[in-house]
């Protein structure tokens, strides 16, 4: 890794940063450059990992807490850049209010500002092909392919960017889906990168380009990414797939590269909004059927009882599961998530009855009293939750 040598960065709880610079990087995604106000040195972070921040957002009576990835490579420890799109009310409700942080953001967030960050975390990032060198520099055989649909280009830009600075030769293919130029962010980055490192490829569809929008300059096809499409341009299946986009973009992906008989632990993904079910006959939440209401197999008898209200489920705790968002998977159970880490809060839920206790220590806990991250705990007694 390609990571700061002074480590001593990291920080708990917020630390204040400074917008040093704000840059457009297409009609609705701007970057923000932060550095730390005390001038500390900076945390390490992997390539796809995120910040989490607390924002005072005029007319919220509380903080707005929201998470974004960094969207550069580690290289660079003086700084961490964030690419946020601007979020509208959705199309098919154009009166809702518009997306809060985001908007503050690009509307709010000026050079010399201060922002509430907490440090780099995530389980989503580039891992490290070791091929056993020595040289610690990575590896250059496999194959990394990062697939991204709109802003979920920003892991996949930092993960490019570290394998480019780093020096590997490992063959990428970064594969970006984005409605048209207008929306299009790190176009000419990308496609320098390709045009002058052998090992990296680009492809770029637009969905609906803009009578301005040019093939071959600024796009390579226009339509959604198909799995055609994809098999077409990839040397093989075996490699590293990384996936971020809107969730039908995932849904269809995700199940056409195990179709295609891509191995499913080489698939890594992550959601830039609650998360939903990806494979092909799991079922939405919306479709799921209601989940068995007595302990599966694996419950230890004389475990707490955790009993999920609103789906009227009541199961043992089962010991082979880390929280109780996973005992809640487990039993068919789809409770909303993002991060999984305790930074973003959308798991957070009442605690209707008992006890529970954290079991990540980095979880940033809810100021409201009887609500918890189900991400990040366990019960230490029979629980009723508001699942
Ligand atoms: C791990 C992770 C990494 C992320 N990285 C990035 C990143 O790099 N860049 C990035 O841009 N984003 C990223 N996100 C997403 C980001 O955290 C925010 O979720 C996103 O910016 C939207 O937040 P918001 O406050 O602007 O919108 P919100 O206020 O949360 O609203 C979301 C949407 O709901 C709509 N809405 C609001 N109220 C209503 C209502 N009453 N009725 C109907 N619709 C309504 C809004 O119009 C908007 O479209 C990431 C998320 C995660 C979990
Ligand atoms: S899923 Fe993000 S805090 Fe639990």
């Amino acid at each position: 890794m390609n990571e700061p040598k002074d480590s001593s960065g990291g920080w708990d709880g917020y630390r204040t940063f400074c917008v040093e610079r704000k840059e457009p990087e297409s009609r609705t995604v701007t970057s923000f450059y932060l550095t730390a106000k005390d001038a500390r040195p900076l945390a390490p972070y992997k390539p796809g990992q995120f910040l989490g921040f607390k924002l005072d957002v005029p007319g919220h009576d509380k903080p707005v807490l929201r998470t974004y990835t960094i969207s550069d490579s580690s290289g660079d420890a003086t700084h961490y850049r964030l690419s946020i799109k601007r979020e509208p009310p959705p199309p098919d409700q154009p009166d809702a209010p518009p997306g809060v942080s985001s908007n503050y953001f690009h509307d709010h967030v000026e050079v010399g500002g201060e922002l509430q960050v907490r440090a780099p975390s995530g389980d989503f990032f580039l891992l490290e092909d070791d091929d056993g060198d020595g040289d610690g520099e990575g590896g250059d055989s496999g194959l990394v392919v990062l697939l991204s649909g709109g802003v979920g280009l920003t892991p996949m830009v930092s993960m490019l960017n570290h394998i480019v600075s780093n020096g590997a030769k490992r063959p990428v293919w970064f594969v970006h889906g984005v409605r048209n130029g207008d929306e299009h962010a790190f176009g000419a980055h990308v496609r320098g990168l390709a045009e002058t490192h052998a090992n990296v490829h680009a492809h770029i569809a637009y969905l609906e380009p803009c009578p301005g929008d040019v093939e071959d300059r600024d796009y390579d096809s226009a339509g959604v990414i198909t799995m055609e499409l994809l098999q077409s341009l990839l040397p093989g299946k075996d490699g590293d797939f990384y996936l971020c986009g809107p969730p039908p973009f995932m849904k269809s992906l995700f199940n056409g590269l195990l179709d295609w008989g891509v191995v499913e632990s080489r698939i890594y993904y992550e959601f830039f909004g609650p998360a939903t079910v990806l494979k092909k006959g799991a079922g939405d939440k919306a479709d799921q059927e209601p989940a068995p209401a007595s302990p599966g197999p694996e419950a230890a008898a004389d475990g707490p009882v955790v009993t999920f209200k609103r789906s009227g489920v009541t199961v043992n705790w089962d010991p082979d599961q880390e929280t109780i968002l996973e005992l809640a998977e487990a039993n068919g159970l789809a409770p909303d998530f993002s991060c999984r880490s305790g930074v973003c809060h959308t798991c957070m839920c009442t605690l209707i009855e008992g006890e529970i206790e954290y079991v990540n220590d980095d979880a940033f806990l809810p100021e409201e009293e009887g609500q918890i991250l189900i991400c990040s705990s366990k019960p230490k007694t029979d629980i009723t939750v508001d699942v």
